[in-house]
């Protein structure tokens, strides 16, 4: 048992990192073109992309999105990313806690890296079919444990249906969620993991307490690809796959969506977000916090400097394109309309 899910957990490292899982083709970011000002009149070095989030001042907007946890492999890349997300001062969103629930040793990763990143704010992590299945009680624990500022709970019906076909039961998912945030003395944050979040979905989790909806939408990682590779080559999952190429919502289709929200209520973007320039069209489009995960995965395999060198470039590029939409604060992006739709 222990064996399957290391084993598991190591698969997906690997097919996040092969081309097959990256639609980023589809991402739709082309779409969004951002009004370039000749003439910006600031200074560069008065740029700051210092952002407020869960009352904790970040040095960005960026924030690494949640990713594996609870094998051997990834103790390693998770120190690496949470040694790199404290020297940097960004947010860290961890990999699903689900091992946690059972296994009480599998905790002890987090402890050792807690110990040599003791600075880092972690957002916990765990999926719907956990928050379903376990009392609220258990879930906080996991938070708790790590010392979280938020708890991310991901949706993920098309990933779970390729790793377990029938026995998926999301029923009393949105009651679930409202009964943790109730009971939650820290946010609760919910996301897709790159199919994208509904509008109407959106209002209803607005509605029942969720601090921050993130509609990690498609364009980047595409996880039914990721369990469905996992099957053997005759497997129906494998042969039934590539039909779900360009399923789902585009991150920035759902950010189209929610403008009417995203003014009011913090919207968080992520899925496919693969460079700065991706991160200042979601800012446009009124995301307040913007997660990135497979390129991050991708240096974290390499080395801790490896990381902060993407973490970098992804801050530079951001810090270019306000520069050439004359905006000095991310803030200002919220009240400034720097974009137009191509069709
Ligand atoms: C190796 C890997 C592991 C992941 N594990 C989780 C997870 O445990 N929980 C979760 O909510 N999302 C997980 N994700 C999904 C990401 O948080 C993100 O939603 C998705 O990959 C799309 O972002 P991207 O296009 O930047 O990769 C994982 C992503 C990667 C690449």
């Amino acid at each position: 048992m222990k064996n399957d899910f290391e084993q598991r957990k190591k698969d997906h490292i690997r097919l996040a990192l092969s081309e097959q899982s990256q639609q980023l083709a589809d991402s739709q970011f082309a779409k969004i073109k951002l009004s370039h000002n000749a003439l910006p009149e600031i200074r560069f070095n008065d740029i700051h992309l210092q952002t407020q989030l869960f009352d904790f001042t970040f040095s960005t907007p960026h924030f690494i999105s949640s990713m594996t946890a609870g094998h051997e492999d990834s103790k390693s890349i998770n120190l690496r990313l949470a040694l790199a997300a404290q020297e940097k001062n960004w947010l860290m969103a961890i990999g699903s806690q689900r091992k946690e629930l059972t296994d009480p040793d599998a905790a002890h990763e987090w402890k050792e890296i807690r110990k040599l990143a003791p600075d880092v704010r972690f957002i916990s992590n765990v999926g719907i079919l956990e928050v379903i299945q376990y009392p609220a009680e258990a879930i906080l624990k996991l938070a708790e444990n790590l010392d979280a500022v938020a708890l991310y709970i991901h949706l993920n019906p098309l990933q779970e249906v390729f790793q377990k076909n029938s026995h998926v039961d999301f029923t009393h998912g949105l009651k679930s969620i409202e009964t943790l945030v109730k009971k939650s003395k820290i946010p609760i944050l919910v996301k897709e993991v790159g199919f994208g979040i509904s509008a109407d979905l959106v209002k209803k989790l607005i509605d029942i307490g969720v601090y921050a909806v993130d509609v990690a939408g498609h364009g980047g990682t595409h996880w039914g690809y990721i369990e469905a590779l996992r099957h053997e080559d005759d497997s129906t999952e494998k042969m039934a796959i590539s039909a779900f190429s360009d399923w789902g919502s585009s991150t920035i289709d759902c950010l189209l969506q929610c403008q009417e929200y995203v003014l009011f209520h913090p919207i968080f973007a992520s899925g496919g977000i693969r460079s700065g320039v991706d991160t200042a069209k979601c800012l446009a489009l009124g995301a307040r916090a913007i997660g990135i995960a497979q390129p991050l995965m991708k240096a974290a395999i390499d080395s801790e400097i490896a990381v902060m060198k993407v973490m970098d470039v992804f801050d530079y590029q951001l810090k270019v394109s306000m520069f050439c939409l004359g905006i000095k604060r991310t803030e200002e992006f919220l009240h400034k309309k720097v974009w137009q739709y191509q069709a």
